[in-house]
């Protein structure tokens, strides 16, 4: 990370209104061209097809994006771009019901149309008149503070497309490559044995510092009593699971939570999403190929309910979502190092990965066992973006840590990401804990 990146992290608001409006308008034209670098390199039809309904189409992504800014910035000036808005309202509303009626996720793949290039056409107008805005000078605090808001969205539609990048090559009979990119570094993670850090029992602060930018969900922030635990010193490795399921782990009802063990005989699971056995012998599917299972990389794409069952097969259990947090919060540089995610001002796409630290910071999100819901004090606001996070708050559990796909200044030791406990299409892994 070059001095001159940090100046374009979006969440220095507590500049100076001029520096601030420069830094904002370069984080912005940045994550816009970076979301186009990471397309550019799949071919049209890689973009349009949809192969789950939980995965978007990448044409979709870009025009989801766009309309961010342009339903939440530019509509509220009576700036709508194009004569196309009213249908691309429609189409490319993700889940804001206060915005009107939108298209089904689960049908976006159905779509021709729009085309890409006129999708891309729509980029560049919104691009263009956020640009605009900037020049005039007329932006208020609150659209400051929602254009933010929106750089953080593209953010998080970068890391949800490389995992809908993944889950389209990597479902192919003969699973594609992604240009040479890798995700997790096959050569560089040393094999080493599990160990366990202690921390005692105190009562400790969690949540948002509100010196930067931060989601509702991750405020307010607030003191949380937490028992002596061990968290493992770092994730659990593909060796280790192989080992979970060599001893019958997906055929042992009594490890499994009861959904669980309905989801492994529904779905007749027996493996993480992206092992397949061929001749006998495993292989896993990155986003660099398919290639020998490797035994040291961190396990990935697994559910929480795997997670969970392999949890109580090593007699141990997931850690709470403080229990991450405590940990990381004591290095605040943990989530500052050079290696830490990727960086869109350095990349063209993630660069091989390797642990970055002691911890395995970055690479995988970590399951925890906390279920995704509010913190005391939390209320929604009643706008529009109020609908971001709050209105999840059912049937999912908390994710930490970041991983190998997430943008760089997008991370902090506050941030909960949350899925569905059968969800697996994202980059999770396992760390456990042990009570003291
Ligand atoms: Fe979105």
């Amino acid at each position: 990370m070059t001095s001159n990146n940090r100046s374009l992290d979006p969440t220095n608001l507590g500049q100076k209104n001029t520096e601030q409006k420069t830094s904002l308008l370069e984080a912005f034209t940045e994550v816009r061209r970076q979301t186009e670098q990471i397309c550019a390199h799949l071919e049209i039809e890689d973009l349009v097809v949809q192969p789950a309904a939980y995965v978007s189409p990448p044409k979709w992504h870009l025009a989801h994006t766009s309309w961010f800014f342009d339903c939440f910035v530019l509509e509220p000036l009576n700036l709508a771009q194009t004569s196309q808005s009213p249908k691309y309202h429609y189409l490319f509303n993700s889940y804001y019901k206060s915005q009107g009626e939108h298209w089904l996720q689960s049908e976006r793949g159905q779509l021709s149309r729009p085309t890409v290039k006129e999708i891309m056409l729509y980029r560049q107008q919104i691009t263009g008149a956020i640009v605009d805005l900037f020049e005039s000078n007329s932006l208020s605090k609150k659209q400051i503070e929602v254009i933010a808001t929106g750089i953080q969205h593209e953010q998080q539609h970068q890391e949800l497309l490389l995992m809908d990048i993944k889950f389209i090559l990597g479902h192919q009979p003969w699973p594609a490559a992604y240009e040479s990119v890798a995700d997790l570094d096959k050569n560089l993670l040393p094999a080493r044995a599990l160990g366990w850090l202690e921390s005692t029992e105190n009562i400790s602060l969690f949540g948002a510092n509100l010196n930067a930018f931060s989601y509702d969900n991750e405020r307010p922030r607030h003191r949380r009593w937490i028992s002596g635990f061990q968290l493992a010193d770092r994730l659990i490795n593909n060796g280790e699971y192989m080992d979970f399921m060599t001893d019958g782990g997906y055929r042992r009802p009594e490890l499994w939570l009861s959904d669980g063990w309905d989801w492994v005989q529904k779905n007749q699971m027996g493996h993480p999403l992206y092992w397949r056995k061929q001749n006998h012998h495993w292989e896993e599917y990155q986003l660099r190929g398919l290639e020998p299972l490797n035994p040291n990389l961190p396990v990935s794409h697994i559910s929480f309910y795997e997670a969970d069952a392999f949890a109580r097969w090593m007699d141990a259990r997931l850690p709470t979502e403080f229990e991450i947090e405590a940990y990381c919060s004591k290095d605040k540089a943990l989530f500052e190092k050079e290696t830490a995610f990727w960086d869109p001002s350095e990349a063209v796409y993630p660069s091989p990965r390797r642990a970055c630290d002691e911890f395995d910071t970055g690479l995988l999100w970590q399951w925890t066992n906390s279920a995704y819901s509010p913190y005391p004090g939390f209320r929604t606001t009643n706008t529009a973006l109020g609908e971001y996070n709050g209105k999840f708050m059912a049937n999912q559990y908390v994710l930490k840590g970041g991983c190998v796909a997430t943008p760089k200044h997008h991370m902090r030791a506050s941030y909960r990401n949350f899925y569905r406990p059968s969800d697996r299409w994202a980059f999770t892994g396992i760390r456990l804990a042990k009570d003291l």
